[in-house]
């Protein structure tokens, strides 16, 4: 197919999950403009070269250039494409919905912009928005500023990402399933068209109405999570019973093709900028309505305990006042994101109880720094970190941690412990070392 008889397609909101998807589909041939309200990220990308962290983004934009350009305007923006993505922030209220403020925003100017525009255009919602508002108050803001009605010639779809931070442009290209919820036939038939050729297996397309899509995204997100704390749930076990080793309990278990190995793995909590919300919102929308949501309420709970968990751990070993060095910040590998990090908040809690905290992440250690400001001692290098401590934690599993020295952990007749959250260092290396302990979290 050439790029010339593909839809044209706008971005809204160039951010963590906006410029990527931008890159991705000017990379697979479409004519793509971005849209934000952001100047800086508008300039940037018409430089070719965003301030957004995330594998081949910037690789993608700059061999892609001739198809990819920002805007500020959102006139021009609707009138170069045929389909535009909105992918702004849904930041969580007070109560623990998703708030559709900026998203109604970016209705109003798109909508003002569609009157100006003759012909078909399908506007796509992105962003992670409660069950039960892409048909009622996006559609009827989208109908009024646009003065058009959702049908013949105005589509409107919502049409989430199953991404993570770090892998964003991969999982992209090869998603496992697409969802579509459709305000009809032909603007789910555009948007299909779009994934098809954006997506480089062709994978499955579930297509629904507006609320089954929305419920199957943030339901995704909540069964993962699930998941994790289940997984945590067994490691806090492991920890405490003589012999348990909650490795070679979720390996058997994830064995069982009923349960699957993906997101088993007894560590730490999850955090980022979606997992821990989406649980939360979960239960906020079953009190509304009248439904029960135990599960989503005690995955939520186990996942705010991991904290105390590992600093009930930190407790058992050593005494306030001891030097820790803590490893890994971001809520995860391969991302400077630290929001809703757990080592963060570990961090913290070890500062606030009186030891001496130093802190390296390969990524994400300027981010945590603001956090956590002079609580802590900010490391100069991986080995300065690792030589002057007597307790290290592994918090987060950056495979970089893999190649500790064994001699950095010498102490000429001083204790060393090592407490390894994700089991992420090789133990075996360090079984020589004279004077060090080296302890899995949940291995017992
Ligand atoms: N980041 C993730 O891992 C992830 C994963 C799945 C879903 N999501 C969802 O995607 C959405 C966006 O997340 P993100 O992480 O990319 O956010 P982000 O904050 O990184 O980016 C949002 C962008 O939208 C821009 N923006 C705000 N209002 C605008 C408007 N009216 N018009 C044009 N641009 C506007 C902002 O300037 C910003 O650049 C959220 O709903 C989030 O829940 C994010």
């Amino acid at each position: 197919m050439t790029s010339t008889s593909l839809p044209r397609v706008s971005v809204v909101g160039l951010g963590k999950l906006g410029a990527p998807l931008a890159a991705v589909l000017a990379s697979r041939g479409f004519t793509v403009i971005g849209l934000d309200v952001n100047k800086t990220l508008v300039d940037a990308m018409n430089a070719g070269k965003m301030p957004i962290v995330e594998p081949q983004l910037n690789e993608l934009i700059a061999a892609n250039k001739a198809r990819l350009s920002a805007t500020l305007d959102a006139n021009e923006a609707i009138e170069k494409s045929d389909a535009s993505f909105v992918i702004v922030p849904t930041p969580s209220d007070s109560t623990g919905f998703f708030s559709n403020r900026f998203v109604l925003q970016a209705m109003e100017t798109l909508g003002k912009a569609l009157r100006n525009k003759k012909g078909y255009h399908v506007v796509v919602i992105t962003s992670t928005v409660m069950p039960g508002t892409t048909g009622s108050e996006i559609k009827a803001a989208l109908e009024a500023a646009s003065g058009r009605k959702v049908g013949a010639d105005l589509g409107l779809c919502y049409n989430p990402e199953f991404i993570a931070l770090g892998s964003v442009v991969r999982d992209m290209l090869y998603p496992d399933s697409i969802l579509i919820g459709e305000s009809d036939t032909k603007a789910g038939d555009m948007l299909q068209t779009i994934y098809l050729q954006m997506c480089e297996k062709k994978p499955p397309v579930q297509r629904m109405n507006f609320v089954n899509a929305e419920l199957t995204k943030i339901s995704v997100n909540t069964y993962v999570t699930t998941k994790i704390s289940y997984a945590n749930m067994l490691a806090d076990l492991c920890d405490r019973l003589p012999g348990a080793d909650v490795d070679v309990v979720t390996r058997a278990l994830g064995a069982d093709s009923r349960i699957g190995a993906k997101y088993l793995q007894g560590a730490m909590g999850y955090g980022g900028p979606c997992f821990p919300r989406d649980n939360v919102a979960f239960a906020a929308l079953a009190r509304k309505i009248g439904a029960r949501a135990d599960v989503a309420e005690a995955t939520d709970r186990i996942n705010n305990h991991q904290v105390e968990r590992v600093t009930g751990l930190v407790a058992k070993l050593a005494k306030a006042g001891t030097r820790i060095a803590l490893l890994g910040l971001s809520y995860k590998p391969h991302t400077p994101v630290v929001e809703e990090s757990h080592s963060v908040k570990i961090a913290t809690k070890l500062a606030d109880t009186g030891y001496v905290v130093t802190v390296h992440d390969p990524l994400a250690q300027d981010a945590a720094i603001a956090v956590l400001g002079d609580k802590v001692v900010e490391a100069s290098s991986l080995d300065s970190a690792v030589r002057g401590c007597d307790l290290l934690i592994v918090a987060t599993g950056w495979p970089e941690y893999k190649a500790i020295d064994p001699a950095w952990c010498k102490r000429n007749g001083q204790h060393l412990t090592i407490l390894d959250l994700w089991r992420t260092l090789p133990a075996d290396k360090f079984s020589d070392v004279a004077d060090l302990i080296y302890l899995g979290s949940g291995q017992s």
